[in-house]
């Protein structure tokens, strides 16, 4: 017993908050610890433990605990605020039990490295003693709109046109996170995003998923504020910087993802001339913009991979199912193979922060069509700080009609704006790589956090 404790520098648990875009960063930072001697125990919930297509990760042992929804998890409670109600309330007893029982197994944690989301994790780990790290999936930026907000420094409703936020550009109403431009909307994830500060002075140190020049006003602002680390962009190292050897496995996936059809229509088609549409693991469209973005893709002329989930397949038209020639739909694909297919033009997205940092670090120029949640603020930033895509702007119905999706194709695709799009694709790639590499300021920021971790851990 005493031999295999010595064998690693510390046993972490990972806990990411249940959802496809908040495990696969948490695993992929796991990896990256996993190289440098720390062993790592992903911890989900009994229902997403059930249906993880690959639970065989190198060196990571995974666990589940309840959130009181064992057959079905979010999708079986009555609202989302029932389930946080149940998993808040559940979640902590379960946590504990799981500390318990790896104890008296002989392998003690020494740290819980929690999804922001779940505030109560640091609790549990503080209640045993252990040390405790706050990862947050998502940006910075956003993550500093909701700290003002928590603060109070950020009066809700809004009743301002424009708003300065420190070591953020100056964003209208409208570009804040749908939580707060549409107040009140979703009462559950306003509690969830904005109570991850309420006892994180009390974590060891707070990690982000991002890197330092993507959002460096922002980073420099919170590092004078929290033990923060940037340990991003989390991407599968074999799409990043290859230093991880022997790592084949590219992520979780929620769905199955239908890669060799998926791959082989990519094959045939000429470079740089696919776009591919994906709105993420959770957020739907209504009837009438999928059909607006049925037609706007058809009329666009381009090829398309649309990826539609099986809840969503019943708003496509049906004469567009029958009719179209040039598109390929799919209920979940590889998208980082698909990022990274010489056949890609452009990724029309929902700008989920997963989605926006895999079109980063792999220079994939962007349509950017946000839905809700932190989507917004991070379409801003992609069109106007960044400069990597375009926005399809909603008409005062919140719709994007067909006519601007297809100019947003086509502005893209051929040249002109869309060369400086390219260009400065390249431009955020190569700092992405830098960061990740060997030397990189997110490598020097993990070996840090491993030898912190040492030395508190002997
Ligand atoms: C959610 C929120 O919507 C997002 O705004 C927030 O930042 C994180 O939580 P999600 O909607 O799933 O995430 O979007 P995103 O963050 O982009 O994550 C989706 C992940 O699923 C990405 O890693 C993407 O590569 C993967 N994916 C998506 C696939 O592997 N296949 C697909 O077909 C679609």
């Amino acid at each position: 017993m005493e031999k295999e404790r010595k064998s690693y520098v510390a046993h972490c648990l990972v806990l990411p908050y249940p959802a496809q875009g908040h495990i696969n960063p948490m695993l992929q930072f796991s990896k990256r610890l996993v190289q440098r001697g720390v062993k790592v125990t992903l911890v989900t919930v009994v229902s997403n433990w059930k249906t993880m297509n690959n639970k065989n990760f190198t060196s990571i042992e995974v666990e589940s605990i309840s959130d009181g929804y064992d057959d079905g998890g979010l999708a079986a409670a009555e609202s989302l605020e029932v389930y946080k109600d149940t998993f808040w309330r559940v979640g902590p007893q379960t946590l504990t039990e799981l500390v318990h029982s790896l104890a008296a197994s002989g392998n003690p944690a020494n740290c819980v490295i929690y999804d922001a989301f779940l505030p109560w994790a640091l609790d549990v780990a503080k209640k045993f003693g252990l040390l405790g790290a706050a990862f947050f999936t998502q940006s910075c930026s956003t993550n500093n709109i909701y700290r003002h907000v928590y603060k109070k420094l950020l009066e809700l409703p809004l009743s301002q046109t424009e708003y300065f936020i420190p070591g953020l550009p100056k964003l209208a109403a409208g570009d804040l996170p749908s939580f707060l431009n549409k107040y009140g909307s979703y009462p559950g994830y306003f509690d969830i995003v904005v109570n991850q500060f309420a006892n994180i002075d009390k974590a060891d140190w707070v990690l982000a998923n991002t890197f330092d020049e993507l959002e460096q006003g922002v980073v420099d602002w919170l590092l004078k504020i929290w033990p923060l680390k940037t340990i991003g962009p989390c991407l599968p190292s074999m799409f990043l910087d290859k230093r991880l050897q022997g790592d084949k496995d590219y992520g979780v996936s929620m769905y199955n993802p239908n890669s060799e059809a998926c791959i082989k229509w990519l094959d045939d088609k000429p470079k740089k001339s696919v776009v591919y549409v994906s709105f993420g693991s959770m957020a739907g469209l209504s009837e009438e913009q999928t059909e607006e973005l049925a037609w706007g893709l058809r009329d666009s002329g381009s090829y398309f991979i649309w990826v539609v989930r099986d809840s969503e397949k019943g708003k496509l038209p049906k004469e567009f199912v029958d009719t179209s020639e040039k598109g390929l739909i799919l209920t979940w694909c590889p998208q980082l193979l698909v990022l990274t297919h010489e056949a890609l033009g452009c990724f029309l997205t929902h700008c989920g922060w997963n989605s926006t940092l895999e079109a980063v670090c792999l220079g994939v120029p962007l349509i950017a069509m946000p839905l809700w949640t932190d989507q917004i603020t991070n379409a801003k930033l992609i069109e106007d700080e960044w400069k990597i895509g375009v926005k399809a702007v909603a008409d005062e119905k919140d719709i994007v009609r067909r006519q601007t999706i297809k100019q947003c194709i086509r502005e893209i695709l051929e040249n002109g704006k869309g060369n400086e799009i390219k260009n400065n694709g390249i431009k955020w790639k190569n700092l992405a790589k830098n960061y990740v590499d060997e030397g990189g300021n997110s490598d020097k920021n993990i070996a840090e956090f491993v030898a912190a971790l040492a030395h508190r851990c002997t």
